[in-house]
């Protein structure tokens, strides 16, 4: 028999696959194309990375904002929507204040992605950034591990009833819904409103009931998606303090026409 090769080489080198995120961070990181995306957006330069997910980036600008860069391409029109709707029945979303698409595309594998920069209100993170399910320490001050858990709870049920409403192809077909479907959305709603009764949570579930009753169900609404808002902004309506949704990513969308998304050239 032939010993299998070296398992950890192997096991590293699928580590290190670059991923869409990986490779816009590549993209991002010329100099001058930084200087370039910061004078597009007219927040402030481009600061410190506060981290990565799988399809995109997030780096701080001027407080209290940050920018989110993406290949999402659900992202992008997902919040020009959000951005459509009653400001205070959306208070459990960060607030945007930009939304553009840069160019040049960016080539991953055998393809060109689109991408978007979004500028949007700074969190402080629900979990803390490291591996594993880890409460931040505002998380632990404002809510306990008991709070933690009741809000870990109720939100991945949220999230289950999400996944089987987008499965089942609730978010395109509007005839008539299947049992499954009508279900799912009653699962959507009980969960967002169990989350409103948990205090720290009530803002998060009342815009997830809101969005869910008008149709709109975030697939992937996780507890690395959510943070605590840091900054009133007056400017902008003061909200209360509480969790809020801060990726509403990954969710098949009907709004990629919403609205006009502007493209700007960040190569030149
Ligand atoms: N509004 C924010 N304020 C501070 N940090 C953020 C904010 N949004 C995202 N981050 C950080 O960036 C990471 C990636 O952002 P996210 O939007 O979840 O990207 P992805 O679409 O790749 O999942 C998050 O896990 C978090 O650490
Ligand atoms: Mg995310």
């Amino acid at each position: 028999m032939t010993l299998p090769q070296d398992s950890t080489v192997r096991h590293e080198t699928v580590l290190k696959a670059p991923t869409p995120a990986s490779t816009l961070r590549e993209w991002a990181s010329p100099a001058d194309r930084r200087v370039r995306i910061a004078k597009t957006l007219e927040f402030g330069p481009l600061g410190e990375e506060l981290g990565m997910g799988h399809w995109g980036v997030v780096y701080a600008l001027e407080s209290p904002w940050v920018v989110k860069i993406t290949v999402d391409p659900t992202e992008a029109p997902m919040w020009s929507k959000l951005g459509t709707l009653d400001p205070l029945l959306m208070a459990g979303l960060a607030r945007s204040a930009r939304i553009v698409r840069l160019l040049p595309d960016m080539p991953f594998e055998m393809e060109e992605f689109p991408v978007f920069a979004i500028v949007r209100e700074e969190a402080d993170m629900f979990l803390a950034q490291v591996p594993g399910v880890v409460p931040s320490e505002r998380t632990l001050q404002e809510l306990g591990q008991a709070g933690f858990n009741r809000v870990r709870y109720a939100l991945g049920k949220y999230k289950v009833n999400a996944e089987l409403y987008h499965n089942e192809n609730g978010a395109w077909n509007n005839v008539e819904p299947s049992v499954r479907v009508r279900s799912s959305i009653e699962g959507m709603l009980n969960y967002a409103e169990k989350l409103m009764e948990l205090p720290g949570a009530e803002l998060l579930g009342g815009t997830l009931y809101h969005l869910t009753s008008k149709g709109i169900a975030l697939r992937d609404v996780h507890l690395n998606n959510i943070g605590w808002r840091k900054y009133e902004i007056p400017e902008m309506g003061r909200l209360p303090s509480g969790l809020m949704v801060t990726d509403p990513g990954h969710t098949p969308t009907r709004f990629s026409m919403a609205r006009p998304i502007p493209a700007y050239a960040v190569n030149r």
